[in-house]
Formats: C-alpha cells, sequence, structure tokens
C-alpha cells in the first residue's frame, strides 16, 4: 500500500504585530474584550506589497529545508487561499514559479478557513494514487486585506501569515484517515459577498460574519468531524495525542474539546498570537508545535478546519 507522510513543515508571519492596545486607539474596541471573547492578544499583519505568495515562499522552503528535500522534488503543489495574488493565475502557479521549479501540477483550494485540511486530504489522494509522491500544501493568507477595519465586530478577529506541509510516499500511513464536508446553504453566515466585473468590485469587498451562527455552526462540525475520521480507523478521541482545530476563536476551540471529552493539555493554541489566520491556522500550529518539541514522531494528531462555504474536515495522522 501507499500511504502519505509529513515530512517537513514550515512557517511565515510578517514581522509587523499589532496589539489588541493598538487596535483599542484606532476604533472602540479595548483588549478586555478581545481577549475575554476571542483569546487573542495580537495579530501579524503583512505590509501593503506582501502577497499570499510571498509570504508561501518562505514557509514552503522551510518545510522543503525540514523534510531535507529541494524544490526540484516537488510533483505537486496546493495552495489553500482564500485571499489570493491576483484573480488568475492560481497562488499556487506563482508560488510554482517563485520556487523556480516547472512543470508539476499546482493550483488553488478555495475552502477558506478549511482550505489547509482540504488541501492535506486531497494531497494524500493524489499520492495514494501512485502518481504523485511529493506533495507541497500551503495555507497562505492576507485577510487584512478583505476586513472592514471600520467593523469592529471582525476587524478584530484576523491576522496574516503561512503554514506549508510536505507529504511524501511512505509505505507507513502517516495521514490515516480524513473527512470533508461543506454545506453552501450557510453561506451566508460567514462571506466576502463581492466580485470584479467591468473594472469595479460589485457587492462587497469585505468580510461579513454572523458571529453566533458562526460559533454554534463550528462546534456542531468539529465535533461531529474528528468522531467520523476517528471512526474510520476504529480509534476514538483517547486515541488522539494532540487537538489541532482551526484557530479561529479560543472558546470555540475550547467547546470543541470539552464536546470531544479531550483534554486542554492536547490542544494546540496559536489564536491568542496569530489571531485568525485562516487557511494558515492549521499548519501554523502544527509547524510551532512540531518545532517546539511537543508533536513527537509516532504520535497522532487531529487537524481540524471549518470555515466560510460552510466547510469543514478533519484529517487524522500519525508523525
Ligand atoms: N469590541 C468591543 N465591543 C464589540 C466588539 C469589539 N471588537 N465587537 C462587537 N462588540 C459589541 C457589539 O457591538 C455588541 O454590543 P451591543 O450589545 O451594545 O450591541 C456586543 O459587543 C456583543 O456583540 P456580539 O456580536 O453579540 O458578541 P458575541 O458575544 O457574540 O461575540 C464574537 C462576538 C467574538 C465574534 C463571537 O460571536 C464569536 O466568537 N463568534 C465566532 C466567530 C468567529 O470566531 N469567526 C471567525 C471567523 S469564522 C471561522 O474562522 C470559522
Amino acid at each position: 500500500m501507499i500511504y502519505s507522510r509529513i515530512v517537513g513543515t514550515g512557517s511565515c508571519l510578517p514581522p509587523k504585530i499589532v496589539t489588541n492596545a493598538e487596535l483599542a486607539a484606532q476604533m472602540d474596541t479595548s483588549d478586555e474584550w478581545i481577549r475575554t471573547r476571542t483569546g487573542i492578544r495580537q495579530r501579524h499583519i503583512a505590509e501593503a506589497s506582501q502577497t499570499s505568495s510571498d509570504l508561501a515562499l518562505p514557509a514552503s522552503r522551510e518545510a522543503l529545508s525540514a523534510a531535507g528535500l529541494a524544490p526540484s522534488d516537488v510533483d505537486l503543489i496546493i495552495v489553500a487561499t482564500s485571499t489570493p495574488d491576483y484573480v488568475f493565475p492560481s497562488t499556487a502557479c506563482l508560488l510554482q514559479a517563485k520556487l523556480g521549479i516547472k512543470g508539476c501540477p499546482a493550483f488553488d483550494i478555495q475552502a477558506v478557513c478549511s482550505g489547509f485540511v482540504y488541501g492535506l486530504a486531497v494531497a494524500d489522494k493524489f499520492i495514494r494514487s501512485g502518481q504523485h509522491k511529493c506533495a507541497l500544501v500551503v495555507g497562505a493568507e492576507v485577510f487584512s486585506r478583505i476586513l472592514d477595519w471600520n467593523d469592529r465586530g471582525t476587524a478584530v478577529l484576523f491576522g496574516d501569515g503561512a503554514g506549508a506541509a510536505v507529504l511524501r510516499a511512505d509505505s507507513r500511513p502517516g495521514v490515516m484517515a480524513s473527512a470533508l464536508h461543506a454545506d453552501g446553504s450557510h453561506a451566508g453566515i460567514l462571506s466576502v459577498p463581492g466580485n470584479v466585473c467591468g473594472g469595479k468590485v460589485t457587492g462587497s469587498p469585505f468580510l461579513r460574519m454572523d458571529g453566533k451562527a458562526v460559533f454554534k455552526l463550528a462546534v456542531k462540525v468539529l465535533d461531529e468531524v474528528a468522531r467520523e475520521t476517528l471512526a474510520q480507523c476504529g480509534l476514538t478521541t483517547r486515541d488522539i495525542d494532540w487537538l489541532i482545530p482551526h484557530q479561529a476563536n479560543a472558546r470555540i476551540i475550547q467547546a470543541t474539546a470539552n464536546k470531544l471529552g479531550i483534554d486542554a493539555s492536547k490542544l494546540v493554541i496559536t489564536v491568542d498570537r496569530h489571531a485568525n489566520t485562516s487557511a494558515a491556522s492549521v499548519p501554523l500550529a502544527l509547524d510551532l508545535a512540531l518545532r517546539d518539541g511537543r508533536i513527537r514522531p509516532g504520535q497522532r494528531v487531529m487537524l481540524e478546519g471549518v470555515g466560510g462555504g460552510f466547510t469543514w474536515g478533519a484529517v487524522l495522522v500519525e508523525m
């Protein structure tokens, strides 16, 4: 049997940090409100000239270096982003050119905050098919570009960044199971309902959200999809060493862990430092916990995404 394994991860966070106190100086909010409602203390914000592919490049190089591989070893590139550099070509194609390689398939996945989990599941299936041996999967976002900085209800929640993972074909399972879902009937609770038409933006270029509806749905589907993924392997929540849910909000993460009966000590949390980086949040958290030695070889990690669409999914990996 052919399986895929994560053999290297990497991160890139723009150097500029914006604290809650700095936001409170610009809009009617407070550090206390943001921390108690979301767990967020600060976020990284890209410079105006930095694009998603600019952030994806160092994260990808770091992941390849951790894997001991060169860009020329990659035969599949998937970039998960909702803030692509252009309408087209895809951010994955732009990243491929920046990595100095050509020929391998490269495409973007648009599943908002579930994007990296979607990308990992898709790359796993490409590798299991036997046609691909080394996939680069990246979540990269400049969400600061699609925020209405006059809307305190959403502007305080997000940040920019990129995380990457390299998957290689192996005879031992790394990715043990995955499950992906979507329900487009919930499109209205989280969206950027705009487009480019005739040289102008039609609709709105800014993120709109019904926070309470998102909260409820997120906790419900993160619980369900974790159990569904474990059931594929005949495992239970007791068999997970680490849970890395999408980093939207510390209260969503905690409520999900409570529902699953997973102890808080098994959670990797970065939302306090990074805020919600959408498709980048899960690979950024995975990379951090691998590099600081919390996640060790042989341990089982449940990665979970949930986001606009509505989309959700989980991937269970053995490191
Ligand atoms: N600072 C101060 N006050 C604020 C702010 C702010 N940044 N934002 C909203 N408020 C005010 C509101 O105006 C409202 O005031 P009012 O009572 O005078 O009308 C009050 O705070 C309560 O507002 P609610 O929206 O009811 O606040 P709630 O307790 O629901 O918390 C939050 C809002 C944090 C967004 C919550 O709904 C939530 O966590 N939702 C999940 C959404 C999320 O995390 N989305 C991320 C993207 S989705 C994803 O990644 C899956």
